[in-house]
């Protein structure tokens, strides 16, 4: 007989959206070997890691090259002096947590993939549209799914009037990936009272906090009560440019218990058995990110690529095109010009532009019609982008 494949697998698309983007990009170059792309895709950084965290590397670097400071397996939740580091940032959104309360690892796609492990089979509630991995992890290991639309209607962020008060997994990612909207703190309260009467954990997906201009909330533990019913998850990766050098972490309040067991206790045993740490010359590069002054250069990146995002933004409003995004996030959300669909302004961004974007169905039915550029780009190709869209759109 043959060997059983996990049959999940044939309810998910059959690539990964930034994979399948990619796939058209490279047929599209192979087939017109003169175009000259702009990449406003994925959300990739291009500026390069900033001096403080490049002198912590090479640092570590050379102490990996002594005997006396060499280091084997790192621990497999992060170090002693990651940890507190990340614990110490907190103190900025006057949230206190413990060092044994924060996992670091190689990134936040990672733990959000992962982190279905430690959960049964329970009602799975995700917005739609947002980042692909939540839906895809969850359809992988053959969860119920009920999507929350984040629409115009609701300024893109569904609140829990849509849900009938039983207990879910629910996730929520503010500043929104991929429409840029971001909760405030009435609204997050609602979210987390309705957690806890519910029973529900929320996945507080942060990757973007340090994009926030105003009074909202970085992290979902500045509201009162989310300790006991919230997991949050950040990253260095948009922050302070790491999505090459990858780390991130997860917090796991000890408050945060469910049938008698610590939900830290069982995400710690199931990363003992299948994750070995973050290298230790990454773990020093973002201790040093998180150094005030490593922060204060990361602040500098933010502004940059924020620069692009108010270009973008500029020239869409010059052609009467509807966005949202490019305040509190990296991402413009714009409505497709002449009714396209989204694969369809897509391929046509790429053939008569040669600027690459992502379709807002990619992330979710409800992201149908729509369309997401990033500002993550150089200053360079952003302008260039913006002639092209000024000219041609
Ligand atoms: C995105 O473009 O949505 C992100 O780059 C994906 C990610 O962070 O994994």
């Amino acid at each position: 007989m043959a060997i059983k494949l996990n049959k999940n697998f044939e309810n998910i698309k059959q690539s990964y959206l930034f994979s399948e983007i990619a796939a058209r990009v490279r047929k599209y170059s192979a087939e017109n070997s003169n175009a000259k792309i702009i990449r406003l895709g994925i959300g990739d950084v291009t500026l390069p890691l900033t001096p403080t965290v490049i002198s912590a590397m090479h640092k570590a670097v050379d102490e990996m090259a002594n005997q006396s400071t060499f280091r084997g397996y790192a621990p497999e939740y992060g170090y002693d002096f990651i940890r507190s580091a990340v614990a110490d940032y907190y103190k900025k959104f006057n949230v206190s947590l413990l060092a044994n309360e924060v996992f670091v690892s190689d990134g936040a796609k990672s733990d959000i993939g992962n982190i279905v492990d430690i959960f049964g089979d329970n009602d799975i509630v995700i917005p739609d549209p947002v980042y692909p991995v939540y839906m895809d992890s969850n359809l992988m290991s053959g969860r119920k799914i009920k999507l929350i639309l984040a629409s115009e209607e609701n300024d893109f962020l569904p609140m829990p009037d849509l849900l009938d008060g039983g207990s879910a997994v629910i996730y929520l990612c503010s500043p929104n990936n991929p429409t840029g909207a971001v909760y405030n703190r009435e609204q997050l309260k609602v979210w987390v009272s309705y957690a806890v009467k519910s029973g529900s954990v929320i996945i507080f997906d942060s990757a973007y906090e340090a994009y926030i201009k105003g009074n909202y909330p970085h992290s979902i533990y500045e509201i009162e009560g989310a300790k006991s019913c919230a997991i949050e998850i950040c990253s260095l990766s948009k922050t302070a440019g790491f999505t090459g050098t990858r780390c991130a972490w997860t917090v796991i309040p000890d408050e945060l218990v469910i049938d008698g067991v610590k939900l830290n206790t069982r995400w710690a045993r199931r990363q003992a058995t299948k994750f070995n740490g973050v290298p230790y010359v990454i773990q020093r590069a973002a201790e040093a990110a998180l150094t005030k002054q490593g922060q204060s250069e990361s602040a500098e990146l933010v502004k940059y690529y924020m620069n692009n995002a108010r270009l973008i933004s500029d020239v869409l409003k010059k052609k009467n095109i509807w966005y949202k995004g490019g305040i509190c996030s990296p991402y413009i959300w714009l409505k497709c010009p002449n009714n396209m669909g989204s694969w369809e302004f897509f391929d046509y961004l790429l053939e008569k532009l040669q600027v690459v974007g992502t379709p807002g169905e990619g992330f979710g039915k409800g992201g149908e019609g729509y369309f997401r550029l990033t500002s993550f780009g150089s200053l360079e190709a952003t302008l260039e982008a913006i002639s092209r869209f000024d000219a041609k759109l």
